[in-house]
């Protein structure tokens, strides 16, 4: 057993190294520090809960720690790279799970005794935790069922959804009233069962009803969410660490939604609503008359054109992670360079998938840091660029978004690769990419198109080189 102020302490320290923990991942190059910041925080969190707050039954704390742990150990060590997000959907929906059957436990333990206004917020406490953590329990699951393949991408858009939606919080608001009400005098569990269950049938709704490419959003919006019902559950265990960690989770979820919804040009509220994303992109999508020629090149003449090239600029996207082409990518990049070639990666903030998905793509295939860009860090160099290198990439090279007022993407910032002097794509068609927006960086006179599945052309182009 250790005193109460080692747990406060232990506390301190946990919630210093969470918040390092956060500042670590925000960049990639400090995220391996950042991510043991967590793990030794959250292994003194453990311990000074263990140890200073819990004081009994440990037979059964321990044997639920060996077979969380152990199913923990093992998903993780199976969990493909590209199954991440669902992972990730997954795990949320057990914070969920757990701020339900914690806030259940704790009205029905008969040794919490508050009286007055203090059982009014210990009952406000309750009934929000188990409220937030069910809608993220439903709605995790779905994104899981989504993302996983399980259940179809498509949005599932009742009529008079948003009414819907608007009278299953009115229930909620009106059967939270009746529980404070009727939990002081002795009773409240019938409007919180209906409630859970009105929260269930919400958080389902509402994720059914976004499109599967837009469940990026919808998976960070719901990390959010897990932080929030957290925080709720801290509050109702008087737990300070819960609070601050909940609250952690809560508002860094929430930044990184605003964050993706601003580099897509989308309103999060539009996003929330669904009916948008319904995946994969079509060709006959805004079929509008383009000016200008196709023309096609092949391996070997994009070989001459890098070869003799000062300035080269890699553009990854969706379709670079489709053909897994990454490691071919390096291998060029790491021939030009030794050629004298200058080559620097440029990304988009929501290019390809999830957030980082490129950064994650070329780690993995060992490009050094100091030559892969953020946006904003390389934009203004394209006029400087003699070859941009657009690698299953689309909306995030389209200059509609500046030219075309009524685009769908208009107003999306852009990589501004048609500034430099010759833009290649590697893409399979002329098909459109997840906005359904035609593209007419492909009809400029300096774009030259290398069509084929980018792992199989740039195999080609490493061997021209
Ligand atoms: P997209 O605009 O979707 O374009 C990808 C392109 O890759 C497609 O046009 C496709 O053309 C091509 N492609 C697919 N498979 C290929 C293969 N095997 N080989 C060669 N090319 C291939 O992707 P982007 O430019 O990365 O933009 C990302 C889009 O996703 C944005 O609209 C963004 O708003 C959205 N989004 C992003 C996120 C995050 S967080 N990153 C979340 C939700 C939505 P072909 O079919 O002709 O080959």
């Amino acid at each position: 057993m250790i005193s109460s102020g080692i747990v406060t302490v232990s506390y301190i320290a946990a919630t210093i190294l969470f918040i390092l923990a956060l500042g670590g991942l925000s960049n990639q190059e400090t995220a391996r520090r950042g991510n043991w910041y967590g793990i030794v925080g959250m292994a003194i969190a453990l311990f000074a809960t263990i140890f200073g707050v819990v004081t009994q039954h440990y037979v059964i704390l321990f044997v639920a720690l060996l077979v969380g742990g152990s199913v923990g150990i093992v998903l993780a060590r199976r969990v493909q790279m590209t199954q991440m997000p669902e992972l990730v959907a997954i795990l949320h929906s057990l914070v969920g799970l757990a701020a339900v059957t914690v806030g259940f436990a704790n009205f029905m333990d008969s040794s919490v005794h508050f009286a007055g206004v203090e059982r009014t917020i210990h009952d406000i406490e309750t009934y929000l935790g188990i409220l937030i953590g069910a809608v993220t329990f439903s709605g995790s699951i779905i994104a899981f069922g989504k993302l996983s393949g399980r259940i179809g991408g498509k949005p599932m858009l009742l009529p008079a959804r948003h009414f819907m939606n608007l009278g299953l919080l009115l229930a909620a608001i009106w059967f939270g009233r009746e529980f404070v009400i009727q939990s002081a005098a002795g009773g409240g569990m019938m409007p919180l069962v209906i409630m859970t269950v009105i929260a269930l049938l919400f958080g389902i709704h509402m994720v059914m009803a976004i499109g599967g490419a837009d469940m990026p959003v919808v998976v960070s919006m719901l990390n959010s969410y897990s932080g929030w019902a957290a925080s709720a559950t801290g509050f109702m265990l008087s737990n300070d660490l819960l609070i601050v960690t909940g609250a952690l989770v809560g508002s860094s979820g929430a930044i990184l939604s605003y964050i993706m919804c601003r580099a897509m040009n989308r309103k999060f509220i539009n996003v929330i609503a669904g009916g948008f994303g319904t995946g994969g992109g079509s060709s006959s999508a805004g079929e509008a008359e383009q000016e200008g020629e196709i023309v096609a090149i092949d391996a070997q003449e994009t070989a001459a054109l890098l070869e003799n090239a000062k300035e080269v600029m890699i553009i990854p996207g969706y379709g670079m992670a489709v053909a897994q082409a990454q490691h071919t990518v390096y291998e060029i990049t790491k021939v030009l360079r030794s050629k004298g070639v200058n080559v620097r990666f440029g990304i988009h903030p929501v290019a390809g998938r999830m957030p980082g998905h490129m950064n994650v793509l070329l780690a993995e295939a060992r490009v050094p840091y100091d030559i892969v860009y953020e946006m904003d860090e390389i934009n203004d160099d394209f006029p400087n660029v003699d070859v941009s290198v657009v690698i299953g990439a689309n909306d995030i090279v389209n200059p509609s978004a500046q030219e075309v007022p009524d685009s769908p993407i208009a107003g999306m910032p852009v990589l501004e690769c048609w500034k430099g002097e010759t833009t290649i794509v590697l893409k399979r068609s002329m098909a459109t990419g997840y906005a359904g927006v035609q593209n007419p960086l492909f009809y400029k006179e300096n774009t030259r198109m290398l069509f084929g599945d980018a792992k199989e052309t740039l195999d080609q182009v490493l061997k021209a080189l």
